[in-house]
C-alpha cells in the first residue's frame, strides 16, 4: 500500500507507539481489501465498547492503547454501552460490572474520545456529502451513507478505534464510487409502508435480500426522518448492508435514475414484510416495551409523550433509550418528566441490547425496533414482538 511520508513516520513509532500499532492494524487491513492508499477521516465513531459485549480481553485492549499514550487525531465519538453511566443502579446493573464498564469509559476519554454514548452520532455532527468517515455503528453507517452521501464502511471491532487514533482509514468499499451505485431496483409502491416499524420491516428485508449490494428504493412519496433510521438499522443488522439509495431522500440517488431500467427489479408487498415480522417476532405478551434503537430523538419522545396525554401510569416495564444530548434537550423541555410521570424509564448512554439483560427476568419485549426484535433473542434469550409505537402504547396499559 502507498504511504505518504507523514504516514510512514506514523508507522515506524514516531508519533507514539498506540498511533503505529494502529496504522499498522488499518494498513493489513486495507491491503487485505485491496485498497491502495490510506483516506484522512474527518470523524470516527466506535463501537464495541459495552462491558458486556467486549468483556475483559476488551477492556484490557482499550486500557493498553490508552497506557501507550494514544490521542484520537479527529474528531472522535463512541457507541453505547451497557449502562447509563449516572442511573445504572435503578437499571439493575451490579457494581462488578460497573467498575469494568467505567475503567473503559476512563480509558476512552484519557484517549480523547467524546464520550458521546450514543448509536446517533449523526445527531452530534451532521457529515457532509462526499466526507470520508470511520464509523462503526451498522445503523449509523448505513445512515451517513444514505442520508448524507457521506463514505464509511463497517468498520468492524476496534478499527474505527485504531482510524480515530490516526485521523485516517483504508480507501476501499464504500469510499469507492464504484461501490456507491445500485445493485437493484427495489420498488415499494405497494408495500405500505406508512411508520418507523413497516420501514424497519422493509430495511430487515433488504438486509436479507441485498448482501453487501446497494438497493435503489422508490415508491414511497414521503420518507419521515425516524422511517429511515429504522430502516437503515433493521437493513445492518439482518444483512451486511452499508448503504440504500432511497428517491426524495439520498443526495447521490439522482445520478443513477439513468441506469434503473438496466436493473434487477424486485416489488415489495405487504406481504413481504409480514414475513419478516412473524420471523421476528416469537414469545408471548411482552412484558417490556422498548422504544430508542437507534436512539429515539426528540421528535420521538413528543410523539410518545402525544400518545400517553390523558392516560396514567404505564402497567408495564416501559423503557426508552437516547443520547446524552438528547436527554438534556429532553429534560430541558420537561419531556423527561412527563414520561417518569407515567412510569416509563428513560435511559441514556445504553440500550437493552448491549445492556447486560440476561437473567433480568424478561421474557419478551415489545419494540418498534426491527434491529432489537432481531438481536434480543440472539444476544439474551429475550422473545421479541415487532409492533407499532401506538400498539405499544396500547400493551403498556394492558391488565
Ligand atoms: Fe443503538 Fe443499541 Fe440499537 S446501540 S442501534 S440502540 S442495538
Amino acid at each position: 500500500m502507498y504511504l505518504t511520508r507523514e504516514e510512514e513516520r506514523i508507522l515506524d513509532g514516531e508519533e507514539g507507539e498506540a498511533e503505529s500499532l494502529a496504522l499498522r492494524v488499518l494498513v493489513k487491513v486495507g491491503e487485505a481489501l485491496g485498497a491502495e492508499r490510506l483516506v484522512p477521516v474527518v470523524h470516527a465513531h466506535a463501537s464495541g465498547i459495552s462491558y458486556s459485549n467486549i468483556g475483559e480481553p476488551g477492556l484490557r485492549f482499550i486500557e493498553r492503547l490508552a497506557r501507550m499514550g494514544g490521542k484520537v487525531r479527529v474528531y472522535a465519538t463512541v457507541n453505547p454501552i451497557g449502562m447509563d453511566s449516572e442511573y445504572w443502579p435503578s437499571m439493575g446493573v451490579d457494581s462488578g460490572f460497573a467498575e469494568k464498564q467505567l475503567r473503559v469509559l476512563r480509558a476512552l476519554r484519557d484517549m480523547g474520545f467524546e464520550l458521546a454514548l450514543t448509536c446517533t452520532p449523526y445527531y452530534l455532527r451532521r457529515p457532509k456529502l462526499g466526507e470520508h468517515l470511520a464509523w462503526g455503528e451498522s445503523s449509523a453507517v448505513a445512515y451517513a451513507n444514505t442520508v448524507y452521501g457521506a463514505r464509511t464502511n463497517r468498520e468492524g471491532g476496534p478499527l474505527a478505534l485504531m482510524a480515530a487514533l490516526v485521523g485516517r482509514t483504508y480507501l476501499a468499499g464504500m469510499h469507492l464510487d464504484e461501490n456507491r451505485r445500485p445493485t437493484l431496483l427495489v420498488d415499494a409502491s405497494w408495500a405500505g409502508v406508512g411508520s418507523a416499524t413497516e420501514a424497519g420491516l422493509l430495511g430487515g428485508l433488504l438486509g436479507e435480500l441485498v448482501g453487501e449490494g446497494v438497493p435503489y428504493i422508490v415508491g414511497v412519496p414521503r420518507w419521515r426522518e425516524v422511517w429511515v433510521k429504522e430502516l437503515c438499522a433493521a437493513a445492518g443488522a439482518l444483512g451486511s448492508l452499508a448503504m440504500c439509495l432511497i428517491e426524495g431522500v439520498s443526495p447521490e440517488a439522482p445520478k443513477f435514475r439513468a441506469e434503473l431500467s438496466g436493473l434487477e427489479r424486485v416489488q415489495v408487498e405487504p406481504r413481504d414484510l409480514e414475513s419478516v415480522k412473524e420471523k421476528l417476532s416469537g414469545g408471548g405478551e411482552p412484558d417490556l416495551l422498548y422504544l430508542g434503537c437507534p436512539h429515539a430523538s426528540l421528535e420521538e419522545l413528543r410523539e410518545l409523550a402525544r400518545l400517553l396525554e390523558g392516560r396514567g401510569r404505564v402497567r408495564r416495564e416501559f423503557w426508552v433509550s437516547v443520547s446524552r444530548r438528547v436527554f438534556l434537550e429532553a429534560l430541558r423541555e420537561g419531556l423527561v418528566e412527563k414520561l417518569r410521570s407515567h412510569g416509563i424509564k428513560v435511559w441514556k448512554d445504553t440500550c437493552p441490547v448491549v445492556a447486560p439483560l440476561r437473567g433480568a427476568g424478561f421474557r419478551t419485549v415489545g419494540t418498534n425496533s426491527v434491529k432489537t426484535a432481531f438481536y434480543m433473542p440472539r444476544m439474551h434469550g429475550i422473545g421479541a414482538l415487532v409492533m407499532g409505537l401506538e400498539e405499544m402504547v396500547e400493551y403498556a396499559f394492558r391488565e
